[in-house]
């Protein structure tokens, strides 16, 4: 967005304007170069007027402070120093942000005493900066006053200029540049969901990533004739009551070894989800404008790992649809054949995300032999009922691909909670009218969709993400204020870095 701000890295120097903010250890303690910025101690004095005591992401203002030529002089508690991990870096970054206020000149003072602060963890503060600054504000056209009085004032902001002051400007420069593909992936996928439905539905989604071939991508946009002449009957069948068409977006990247085989991918791609003629009720409806965050993850996630040139061959799948009423759309009882060759009664139109996966976990599958397969969707309120908005619901068929993502969200942040598959549950779906119907009983609606899911993986190592809650209106953080939050692009990068790289 316009509001983004403009990072760079320095050696330590006194800053001569602008706000300054310095680190301070869990006992208070100030860097030699936090120092240099506060010759008349104004901190010191401020410390205990506020209890201020270094915790960890506690703030402490000094306005125009004395013996200074800066605005704001400002100390972040920084705690246990050596503890802190990736995402407490982060974290420092997003606080930092949150007060940035009317600034547009902004040092960062990277020291605290007796604790080394490397590159990385620059890189991360930064990073952490970018992540919380973001704000869908495009069809505003009276950007938001940072007094409160939002709407009243014309002025947009003005990008803020963010020096950030370490040991080692150069490692941070480096490691800075991977995070912005992280960050640039994370913020495309939040701008995805964000995007309204009018704005947004499968042609213009397969637009945007079509635009990943400037990055050295390999884009493949197959129409509904083809996704038809493939037998795709499942995804077609969930797109036919809108008259805005159907696509499927096929992203490789290949960075890896010629002859090694990729990891896949998988997204829903809903970009509208009226429920059909099973219809939701209005209220909260024009939250389905977010029902493509599964797709909008692995969007944004091929994003990252090209534009960080990952070396390892990936590729993302994302079934495009709007799940809308006209005269021609899906009736619940009608009998669709996937690509599967599988038939499927639908009863009821609105666990339409399963029909679309059906059919593009098949094609995946069936067209990569990939070495594994996650696919990300806003599958079912279920998982909400079971998890709240904390954890994305997990499932897999295989453990170490199920440890390994539970490590990566642990790491990142984005975490995950693995929930049970068995052929009590898988039989719930067995139907009388055809192979499988798409809706089981009353409870375990969560699962019961992930076995649906797995009817059409075979034996490849795969593991469906239910991110109903956390793709969308999940609770702020410290790194993220908007309503698509992005969430799986960091995920699934640090999966691949951690376990399918080099
Ligand atoms: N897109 C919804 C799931 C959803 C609900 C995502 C709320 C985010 C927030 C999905 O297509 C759906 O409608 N699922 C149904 C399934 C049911 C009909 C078996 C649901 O969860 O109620
Ligand atoms: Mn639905
Ligand atoms: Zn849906």
């Amino acid at each position: 967005m316009n509001s983004r701000p403009s990072i760079a890295f320095a050696k330590f120097a006194a800053p001569k304007k602008g706000s300054v903010f310095v680190l301070a250890a869990d006992d208070g303690g100030l860097g030699e170069p936090a120092k240099a910025c506060d010759p008349a101690k104004t901190l010191d004095r401020a410390f205990p007027v506020a209890d201020f005591t270094g915790k960890f992401a506690s703030l402490v203002e000094v306005l125009a402070p004395e013996g200074t030529p800066l605005d704001r002089l400002l100390a972040i508690g920084a705690g246990k120093v050596s503890g802190l991990d990736d995402y407490a870096w982060l974290k420092l970054g997003g606080t930092i942000a949150a007060s940035l206020r009317k600034a547009t000149e902004v040092a960062v003072v990277l020291d605290v005493p007796g604790a080394a602060i490397g590159g990385k963890q620059a890189a991360s503060v930064a990073a952490g900066i970018l992540l919380r600054s973001y704000a869908f504000d495009k069809y505003k056209t009276k950007k938001d006053r940072d007094d409160g009085q939002n709407g009243k004032a014309a002025e947009p902001k003005k990008p803020v200029k963010v020096t950030i002051h370490t040991a080692d400007p150069a490692a941070a420069k480096k490691a800075f540049a991977d995070e912005v593909a992280i960050i640039d992936g994370v913020l495309l996928a939040r701008d995805l969901v964000n995007e309204p439905a009018n704005a947004l539905g499968p042609v213009e989604f397969a637009a945007r990533a079509k635009e990943l071939e400037a990055l050295g991508v390999k884009v493949e946009i197959l129409t509904e004739k083809e996704m038809k002449k493939l037998g795709m009957g499942s995804l077609l069948g969930v797109a036919q009551g809108s008259p805005r068409g159907a696509r499927m977006a096929v992203m490789q990247w290949n960075g890896g070894k010629a002859k090694d085989s990729p990891v896949a991918f998988v997204g829903k791609g809903v970009t509208f989800d009226t429920g059909g003629n099973s219809m939701k009720p209005a209220s909260g409806m024009e939250d389905m404008k977010g029902d493509m965050g599964g797709a909008a993850a692995v969007t944004g996630l091929i994003h990252a790992l090209a534009a960080r040139k990952a070396k390892a061959n990936v590729v993302g799948v994302i079934g495009l649809v709007e799940n809308a009423v006209d005269g021609n759309a899906q009736r619940p009882g009608d009998i669709v054949t996937s690509m599967s060759g599988q038939t499927i009664e639908v009863l009821n139109t609105d666990a339409e995300g399963r029909l679309v996966l059906a059919d593009a976990l098949w094609y995946c599958n069936d067209r990569f032999q990939p070495k594994f397969m996650v696919n990300l969707a806003t599958l079912t309120g279920a998982v909400m009922v079971a998890l709240g908005q904390h954890y994305a619901g997990l499932f897999s068929n295989n453990d170490e691909l199920s440890d390994r993502l539970t490590a990566a969200g642990q790491a990142t942040q984005e975490r995950l909670w693995r929930l049970p598959l068995g052929a009590e549950y898988d039989k719930l779906i067995d139907s009388k009218n055809a192979d499988m119907k798409n809706i089981g009983g009353r409870y375990g609606g969560a699962i019961i969709a992930a076995q649906f899911l797995q009817r059409f993986v075979k034996e490849t190592p795969w593991a469906h993400l239910d991110i109903a809650g956390t793709a969308m209106g999940s609770p702020p953080s410290e790194i993220n204020q908007s309503w698509g939050s992005g969430f799986g692009v960091r995920l699934l990068d640090r999966l691949v870095r951690d376990n399918y790289e080099g």
